[in-house]
């Protein structure tokens, strides 16, 4: 008998269909994984599962029991344990608050928390991710993969029987996916059922024992991962064949666009030197907490850099700010697209149009028309699954969001791009348009830098790959010699080895 079991579940959000009769089990130490395109309906059917929201039609059985989950603590008490995709961490908390939110051990006297034991847990929760922070840091200054690990380290206390995880791993790279994975094969071992979300379909293949796809909210197939192959998963998700899951590159190498000298942050960058040419992709690659996100935001201006030059088209640049940044033709894209990206409360269309407001702008007037109609235009470049350009952020799913931010910054009027993990929770099919775009600005003699966890879009897309260990630049590959092996060897070699950069 299966632990957990949907039937026929349908659910819809104010006329937009999200699920559709979709049934799904899983079994006691499965790993079961759930597939499909943006907006499929994914996080939906977690939502429903961990008592978030309820669904229209349908049942859920917990364990050979039919249930009518009435919230999350409801669902937390038949032993369910959810990660969810948008992080749902108290920012002003200490991790420790946050890990053990309303179950923190008190003293007998007063019912006081009792600190100590909670500072002890909440280091041996952290153990179990291998994060070594401190307790009592406030979840506000983690960076996002930090997050992701308590959450993630979170739903573990809590010894479920089930555990639901909605990409878990949207922003670890090889060595803390490694790490995930080694706890799923106890989790497993243990008897629990695992739900597993990922767009990163290599993890499918590693853990899951069986995959579901889902697409437009409807149940397509069920089926052991060794009767799979990576194409016909593909297939299965996006409905049509793919050939190339990377578009061939055209770009030519012009004169340099953006070269940074002997860059600092304390405690994060050390001496970090390189350039990007007008025509160039290049990625950074490297660990989590290796310094790549905190060196893209102190060329951008957005933190301040204690050493280094940055000269853009030749010429030296202050780069003090965000504003000056973007005035001196740069772009950034953060990976936290929540905290830094978007207005949720705002509509699609407001959303895209805001740095570049003044292309928009006639007479002092915004021509509202033509917002929607630069907004239209990319919803259908990168497929945003909405019913309308004026649809709150806040209602689109995780990936959709993420392609909001994605057209922001390509509408806007930059020379040079700087992305965060911009394909982070994006699916396949997507993908392969955003590096259409992306090759697209190379081609019009843009210069893009790309962070990124992922090795093989490193490879597949990049000209050439830095890599960061340490909070320095400690190599640089290119041609035949990017190789995931290349790359690692160099991300945790955590020596330095000074490189010619450009
Ligand atoms: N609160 C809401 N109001 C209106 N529509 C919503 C709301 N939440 C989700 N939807 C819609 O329901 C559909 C399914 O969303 P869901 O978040 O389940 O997708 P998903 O499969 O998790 O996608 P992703 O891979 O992007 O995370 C989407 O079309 C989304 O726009
Ligand atoms: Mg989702």
């Amino acid at each position: 008998m299966a632990l957990l079991e949907l039937q026929d579940v349908s659910k819809s959000y104010s006329g937009v269909l999200a699920l559709q009769g979709v049934c799904l089990s899983v079994e006691r130490g499965e790993v079961h994984a759930l597939v499909g395109e943006n907006g499929a309906g994914k996080s939906t059917l977690i939502k429903i599962v961990a008592g978030a929201i309820q669904a229209d039609e349908g049942a859920v059985w917990v364990d050979g029991s039919k249930v009518r989950l009435h919230g999350p603590s409801h669902s937390q008490a038949l032993g369910i344990s959810v990660i969810h995709q948008e992080l749902n961490l108290l920012p002003q908390m200490s991790v420790a608050e946050n890990l053990f939110l309303a179950r923190e051990p008190r003293r007998k006297v007063c019912r006081l928390l009792d600190w100590p034991r909670l500072r002890r847990m909440a280091r041996e929760a952290l153990a179990t991710v291998g994060l070594s922070i401190d307790p009592a840091t406030r979840v506000a200054r983690l960076s996002i993969a930090e997050k992701q690990l308590v959450e993630i380290a979170k739903a573990l206390t809590l010894d479920a029987r089930i555990i639901l995880m909605d990409e878990p791993s949207a922003t670890l790279t090889e060595r803390e996916l490694g790490r995930l994975f080694r706890i799923i094969g106890d989790l497993k071992q243990r008897g629990v059922a695992v739900l597993y979300i990922s767009h990163r379909l290599e993890e499918v293949f590693e853990i899951a024992d069986r995959v579901t796809v889902i697409r437009d909210g409807q149940w397509i197939d069920t089926q052991p991962v060794d009767c799979l192959d990576r194409r016909s998963l593909i297939h299965r998700m996006v409905g049509r064949e793919m050939e190339e899951e990377f578009p061939p590159r055209k770009a030519r190498r012009g004169g340099e666009l953006l070269r940074v000298d002997g860059l600092c942050v304390p405690g994060r960058v050390h001496d970090a030197s390189f350039c990007v040419r007008s025509g160039e992709v290049v990625g950074l690659g490297g660990l989590v907490g290796a310094g790549r996100t905190e060196l893209a935001r102190a060329v951008f201006g957005a933190d301040p850099r204690s050493a280094g030059r940055i000269s853009i088209e030749g010429r030296e640049a202050r780069v003090a700010s965000c504003a000056e940044a973007i005035r001196l033709g740069m772009a950034l894209l953060t990976e936290d697209r929540k905290e830094q990206g978007l207005h949720l409360g705002r509509g699609i269309h407001q959303n895209i149009s805001l740095v570049n407001l003044k292309e928009l702008v006639s007479f002092g007037l915004l021509r509202l028309v033509e917002e929607r109609r630069v907004a239209g235009r990319y919803v259908r470049e990168l497929s945003i699954r909405t019913p309308s350009v004026t649809q709150q952020v806040r209602n689109l799913s995780g990936g959709n969001q993420q392609k909001v931010v994605l057209a922001k910054w390509l509408y806007s009027k930059a020379r040079i791009f700087l992305f965060d993990e911009p394909t982070r929770g994006i699916d396949v099919g997507t993908k392969y348009e955003i590096y259409l775009l992306l090759n697209r600005l190379a081609e019009a003699g843009m210069g893009v830098m790309i962070i990124s966890s992922e090795l093989p879009e490193l490879i597949g897309l990049c000209d050439r790959v830095l890599i960061m260990a340490d909070g320095r630049i400690v190599g640089e590959v290119s041609g035949e010699g990017m190789t995931q092996e290349a790359i690692m060897e160099l991300a945790t070699s955590g020596r330095s080895r000074a490189v010619e950069a450009g």
